[in-house]
């Protein structure tokens, strides 16, 4: 594992020109973001030695760095998901190699569905807080203390401070936050009502399948993590609907004006 990070940091870190602070991770159909950066460089995750290769529709697999708004960023586009066949600590690695490279704070955006009945498909979310049912954790095995310590204090994974200036930019943008937790299962299903009943009452406010491992990762290593999520459908059993990935994509791309606003906001003012 150290060894492909090193590997994929002595590749990408020319293309980050010594002051690349932001890392952004694009979820399912929000990917088109990335191509607002400036002076792209590419780097494909198959180019990069014993990296995992992204495969859903929807995902590109590459690294973008570039600028936006006068500051370098890196951004995956496409994610490594754990119903893939992945283990959480592979999914975890691109967040460290970003840490080797000096990224200092990360936005992770996800699809997700919505378990707060007052929540509408095309809303935003910013992620308070998150629970983990995937049924793993990217940080079982050895320890590497270079990263962090064995037994992370999980009290303030998604910033507090961050979170407080995403509301200001929020309102800014005249774009409407809500704000809950995140609920991950492993997927690759969809939910069962019933599973949407125990996950609104052990108190998710969303479902999806992705960004806690790498936001444990990202609060392990003391990268400061935001999370936001696109509520692209409400989950399992609220309505009368089955649900599917299109569903998910279309949601995704018609939400994708206020969400680039939004992210916009946050670049200027609070990464
Ligand atoms: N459940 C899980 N993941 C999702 C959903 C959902 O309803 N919508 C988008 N990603």
């Amino acid at each position: 594992m150290n060894d492909v990070i090193k590997n994929a940091v002595d590749i990408l870190s020319p293309l980050c020109g010594g002051n690349c602070k932001i890392g952004l991770i694009l979820g399912s159909g929000l990917g088109g973001y990335a191509e607002k950066i400036e002076n792209k460089r590419f780097v494909n995750y198959n180019e990069l030695p014993g990296f995992p290769q992204s495969r859903v529709e929807g995902h590109k697999g590459r690294f973008v760095i570039g600028e936006l708004f006068g500051k370098t960023v890196i951004c995956m586009q496409g994610r490594f998901h754990y119903y893939e066949g992945y283990s959480q600590s592979q999914i975890a690695l691109p967040v460290r190699v970003m840490k080797r490279l000096g990224v200092e704070k990360i936005l992770l955006t996800n699809a997700a569905g919505g378990v707060n009945p007052d929540f509408s498909p095309g809303d935003l979310m910013l992620i308070s807080d998150h629970i983990n049912f995937s049924g793993s954790h990217p940080l079982i095995g050895e320890n590497d203390e270079s990263f962090g310590p064995r037994f992370p204090d999980q009290s303030n994974v998604y910033d507090r401070d961050l979170r407080a200036g995403i509301r200001e930019a929020a309102k800014v943008a005249g774009v409407k936050l809500q704000e809950g937790v995140y609920m991950m299962f492993s997927g690759p299903t969809f939910e069962t009502p019933a599973e949407i009943v125990f996950a609104r009452t052990v108190g998710a406010s969303a479902v999806g399948m992705s960004t806690v491992p790498e936001a444990i990762a990202a609060a392990h290593c003391g990268i400061k993590t935001i999370g936001i999520s696109l509520i692209t459908n409400m989950a399992a059993g609220i309505l009368d609907q089955t649900l599917s990935h299109d569903e998910v994509q279309e949601t995704a791309a018609t939400s994708s004006v206020k969400f680039m606003k939004l992210v916009d906001q946050i670049i200027k003012t609070v990464l």
